[in-house]
């Protein structure tokens, strides 16, 4: 497949993981990829090596995306290396890290924000005046943005960030002809995601999926670069959740005594965003994950529980 012929395309934290995996999906449609790395230049170079091996184009390039200046100066590499027209920019690189409220040290907490939120915001704006007219940006939400998961709400937010960032940046460079989306994996068996090494967090993960396999980086790699090639034209400004549709029948997350916080936020209709919406938080008791399921009803948010439900501890 070569749908991307004569097109360039840089992804950040390409060394290993899903921007590995996106990086080797693009190169196979055609792209010339330029592989970003942080630490890992042997991982980054190897990929470059493949992606060469099989005929493809592809160069490495390094930058530090938690240095304020890391995305300027990954911009002006970029530049250096493909001249004046980048149609792909997949802003993939991303850390975490699970802590409770009370762990949560601010350094940690500044260093998610830099790397998760605050490069590709930076990259986005640096790499503006070499993208245009059918160019396209994916970034990478989470999973656990969208549903309270283990002990990780300060990487949350900086994923809810990122689904704040998609439509803004969509609705902005929209008459440019850029699209923006974002793709929000479930768990995905990464370095990142190390708790599916253990038999408690293989079996959560699996719970939690209708599909009974943990979940590779490839399996999110190809959606990546659906997102970013001309076959997804008309979306823009979506996050895609790519989580193999959690089950309905997941066992023992909520059990006969769990009772389910909905908030429910009511938008003046027709919808005007500078006028206040108001909410409302109901309870609600639940008897099972089916029941818990139905309540997640669009513009409803399933926000607490009590009961019985395993914990994770990173993803
Ligand atoms: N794994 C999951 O279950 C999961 C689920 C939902 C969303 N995500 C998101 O998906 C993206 C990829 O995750 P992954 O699981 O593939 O992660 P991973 O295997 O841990 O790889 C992370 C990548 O980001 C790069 N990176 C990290 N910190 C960096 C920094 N300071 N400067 C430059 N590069 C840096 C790393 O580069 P070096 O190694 O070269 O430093 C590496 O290539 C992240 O945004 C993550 O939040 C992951």
């Amino acid at each position: 497949m070569t749908k991307l012929s004569a097109k360039t395309a840089l992804v950040t934290g390409a060394s290993r993981g899903m921007g590995r995996a996106s990086a080797l999906a693009l190169a196979r449609m055609g792209a010339h990829v330029l592989i970003h790395y942080g630490s890992g230049a042997n991982e980054a170079e190897a990929v470059v090596a493949e992606i060469r091996n099989a005929g493809g184009r592809a160069d490495a390039v390094g930058a530090d995306l938690s240095a304020p200046d890391g995305a300027h100066k990954l911009a002006k590499h970029v530049r250096a290396v493909i001249g004046d027209r980048l149609d792909i920019l997949v802003a993939n690189a991303g850390t975490s890290k699970s802590a409770t409220i009370e762990e949560t040290k601010v350094e940690d907490f500044d260093r998610l924000f830099a790397v998760n939120v605050r490069a590709p915001f930076f990259l986005v704006q640096q790499l503006l005046p070499i993208m245009g007219k059918d160019c396209s940006i994916v970034l990478i939400s989470s999973l656990a943005a969208h549903a309270a998961v283990g002990t990780l709400s300060a990487y949350a937010a900086t994923k809810g960030a990122i689904d704040t960032l998609v439509k803004h940046f969509a609705a902005a460079l929209g008459e440019r002809g850029i699209r923006v989306n974002a793709v929000a994996p479930g768990v995905v068996e990464t370095d990142m995601s190390s708790f599916t090494k253990t038999d408690a967090g293989r079996d959560f993960t699996l719970g939690i999926q209708a599909l009974k396999r943990l979940a590779q980086p490839d399996d999110v790699g190809g959606v990546i670069a659906f997102l970013a090639s001309d076959d997804a034209r008309w979306i823009s400004g979506e996050t895609s959740e790519s989580t193999a549709a959690p089950s309905s029948d997941a066992p023992g997350r909520y059990g006969a005594e769990s009772t389910v916080s909905i908030g429910i936020r009511h938008r003046p209709m027709p919808y005007d965003p500078w006028k206040n919406s108001t909410s409302q938080v109901l309870k609600v008791q639940v008897r099972s994950d089916a029941d818990a399921k139905r309540l997640a009803f669009p513009g409803a948010t399933v926000a607490a529980c009590r009961g019985k439900r395993p914990g994770l501890n990173s993803s």
